[in-house]
């Protein structure tokens, strides 16, 4: 998948872009730099292309030369205003899609005024510039570098295949967990299993999944089966995964509380607090890279634990963003989504979770 992508207007930055590239092919695979969307065949819809181009980006760099803001055409018409001008509709759809932007100024150029730019890509000169000088170019450079590095995903996007005693080690460490879950009698959800004769549900999917799902509590049918997420909000995850091509199989699926509480209501903080230690050994276990949280408890849990700087976020705000986070196996990614019933009560959530789901190609 191309992971950078850079946009530039030929006429204004062509020469800087050639230097710039010789750079990056330095520091990254080159084909993981994407410069010039592929030809757009007879009968293609443009703007599909670009927007699907942009999409498989980490990293938008958008090469602002000192003509960039002012170019015009035959006819006398500024580009930047003409609605099929390419390099506005690159950075409008970054935009739209959440993308990290990094304008660079070349050749003293300077960031445009946000008056002066077209409404779809206004929200572009909030950005932080890297300016890149040609006295300093290659150490100004090394600190564009420095700045896709800090953006990109920190794990690969594939994980590794384990060798099969790795496998089969996980496999058995998830399995001691049950048992000490199933013998949990001191749990505060302990009476309301017995009476029903309900299970815990530690939750399910493979042992060394690279993406593991955190949901909320187990609902009636998770509690009868032992089974995570098989209800109303399991099939929303189900399709939701199936978008971006993935299987149950493939992931690993569980929840903050490993236990129905009695009745359909929030998590306790004592629940929350008993199951945590099951929780992060789960996550011990498996080792994942990206730590996908389920619904605002989920997202709290993992930002406290993690003592990340967006902990005080509202999932409104953080949904869909690719948070960087330090465990002692690795970098990792925290993943906010909405909760999958929240589509069950509001069909025009779906549409926002399932862009949000896309962005979890990048870790497949
Ligand atoms: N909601 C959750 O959060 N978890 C489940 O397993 C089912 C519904």
């Amino acid at each position: 998948m191309s992971r950078i992508f850079i946009n530039y207007r030929r006429a204004d930055s062509e020469g800087h872009v050639g230097r710039i590239y010789d750079h990056l092919v330095q520091h990254f695979h080159a084909d993981d730099i994407f410069a010039d969307i592929e030809s757009i065949k007879p009968g293609q819809d443009f703007l599909a292309v670009i927007e699907h181009a942009v999409a498989g980006c980490d990293v938008f760099l958008a090469i602002i030369g000192s003509q960039w803001h002012s170019m015009h055409d035959e006819q006398g018409r500024r580009r930047l205003d003409l609605w099929d001008d390419p390099v506005r509709l690159e950075i409008a759809a970054a935009l739209k899609q959440d993308k990290i932007i990094i304008p660079v100024l070349v050749g003293k150029a300077t960031m445009p005024h946000p008056e002066t730019l077209p409404d779809d890509i206004r929200a572009f000169v909030r950005r932080q510039a890297v300016e890149l000088t040609h006295q300093r170019f290659a150490f100004d450079v090394q600190k564009l570098i420095g700045a896709i590095r800090d953006a990109m995903p920190a794990q690969p996007s594939v994980k590794p295949r384990t060798d099969a005693d790795t496998f089969i080690r996980k496999e058995a460490a998830l399995k001691a967990l049950r048992t000490r879950l199933i013998d949990a009698t001191d749990s505060p959800l302990y009476a309301n299993r017995v009476k029903n004769r309900y299970f815990p549900v530690l939750g399910s999917g493979n042992p060394d999944a690279n993406l593991v799902f955190i949901g909320e509590s187990p609902g009636k049918t998770e509690a009868e089966t032992g089974v995570p997420f098989c209800g109303p909000s399991g099939a929303v995850l189900d399709e939701m995964l199936a978008t971006i091509q993935l299987r149950r199989d493939d992931v690993f699926i569980t929840n903050l509380l490993l236990d129905k509480p009695p009745e359909k209501r929030e998590p306790t903080p004592a629940e929350l607090m008993y199951y945590a230690p099951f929780v992060d050994q789960l996550i011990d276990i498996i080792q994942p890279g990206v730590l996908v949280a389920l619904g605002r408890f989920a997202m709290a849990y993992l930002l406290r634990k993690l003592d990340l700087p967006e902990q005080r976020g509202k999932i409104s705000d953080l949904h869909g963003k690719l948070i960087k986070a330090k465990m002692p196996y690795g970098d990792i990614h925290v993943v906010p989504l909405y909760h999958p019933a929240v589509v069950l009560y509001s069909a025009t959530q779906k549409d926002v979770l399932m862009k949000d789901f896309q962005k979890l190609r990048l870790f497949i």
